[in-house]
């Protein structure tokens, strides 16, 4: 098991979730931090002082700056979103030709598809089904000359499978897109974003900045071939000039626009972006790895199933337990009446997910509690 390096202290006392929290895949408490610069911004707003409304929407120009460092992505080709639906949307609507999907993906990247499909915008293909691993080898099976796209997530929500992105990037060549939903893999992984040509995440799991915001970053590529179709008036050029004709989209990623965001979401979606940068993604997602693997080590020695991968390379921060006489039901309530917060997933599964914050007590402490289920 890696050994992680040392997360600054102030990341630490950043966070004040219970111990037993170990649901970071549904979403993320937020830091101090957030919850302060949420109020400041509500407290600007409420002032209503002259140039107030510019100062807040200066927020969505510091979220955007961040969220390009930490994914190697020039600001101009960010643009945020509400929440990872609204990204996926844009770039359904936006693609031409035959997408290939993973039939097991999260609904948020399923449905923009079939919508897109229904309305003669794209055709898809789906792959698999439910918990499909969408491997490098299953995209080579699918590929036909007229797919022009595949979009998959970084890191599978139900399995905790992580993507081989690069593998699948090779499959694919570099002259079809490759879409990403990165939600459950950004701010918990290590991960090359520059191999996606589209890549889009909401702030609320890994990022721990509360729900209302998130980014898509794109390629020049992917500027190039996806269109702005959903695009709306703070999309085009001189949004602001009133004269009843229609103005050209703008050529950065803000032509994806639809119309102005919460100035407090993307306020507080910067300050968890840039916690992010001063520790170090590399620093948190080894704490992560270190504490992931932990955990299906303690649920292993407690003659529980792990169900999620446990090669380092192939998982982020879910672990998955499995049931397989159908309690997990029963498991999971006893985990909230001891304090634990984490997903049941139907009768045989528990989705447990663990973030640099996460302490040892807490795993022991699930880990007791699921032994008695196993
Ligand atoms: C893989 C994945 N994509 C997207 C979402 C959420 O999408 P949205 O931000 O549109 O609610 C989730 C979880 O809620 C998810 O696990």
């Amino acid at each position: 098991m890696p050994v992680a390096l040392p997360l600054p202290a102030s990341y630490l006392a950043a966070f004040r979730e219970q111990p037993g929290y170990l649901n970071f895949a549904s979403y993320g408490p937020p830091s101090a931090a957030v919850l302060e610069t949420s109020a400041e911004l509500m407290a600007v707003a409420a002032e209503g002082a002259v140039g107030a409304s510019d100062k807040l929407h200066a927020e969505d120009v510091r979220a955007r700056a961040a969220f390009g460092r930490l994914t190697g992505f020039p600001t101009d080709n960010v643009a945020l979103v509400p929440a990872v639906s609204y990204g996926l949307f844009q770039l359904a609507f936006g693609v031409r030709g035959k997408v290939l999907v993973g039939a097991g993906e999260f609904p948020a990247n399923v449905y923009p598809w079939l919508r897109a499909r229904q309305a003669g915008h794209a055709e898809i293909a789906l792959m698999g089904g439910a918990r499909t691993l969408v491997t490098p080898a299953l995209v080579a099976a699918s590929l036909s000359p007229d797919v022009t796209a595949v979009a998959v997530s970084a890191v599978d929500f139900q399995t905790g499978y992580r993507a081989d992105l690069a593998g699948i990037r090779a499959v694919i060549g570099p002259d079809r897109l490759l879409l990403v939903d990165g939600i459950q893999g950004f701010g918990a992984s290590h991960i090359d974003w520059t191999l996606a040509d589209a890549m889009v995440i909401g702030s609320q799991k890994w990022v721990r900045g509360g729900w209302g915001s998130g980014a898509m970053a794109l390629s020049d590529a992917g500027l190039e071939r996806i269109r702005p179709t959903l695009g709306g008036w703070t999309g085009v050029e001189n949004p602001s000039l009133y004269d009843a004709v229609e103005h050209a989209s703008r050529e950065d990623a803000l032509k994806y626009n639809v119309t102005n965001l919460s100035p407090f979401a993307s306020g507080a979606f910067a300050t968890a972006l840039e916690l992010i940068e001063e520790a170090g993604i590399g620093r948190i997602a080894a704490k992560i790895e270190e504490t992931a693997g932990l955990l299906a080590d303690k649920l292993d020695d407690a003659g529980v199933d792990v169900l999620s991968p446990r090669d380092a390379a192939e998982r982020a921060g879910i672990v998955v337990a499995g049931f397989p006489d159908g309690n997990a039901a029963a498991a999971h309530t006893e985990l909230a009446m001891a304090g634990i917060n984490a997903t049941l997933h139907g009768a045989h599964r528990i989705r447990l997910s663990v973030h640099a914050t996460t302490d040892k007590e807490s795993i022991a402490h699930a880990t007791l509690v699921l032994a008695g289920f196993a």
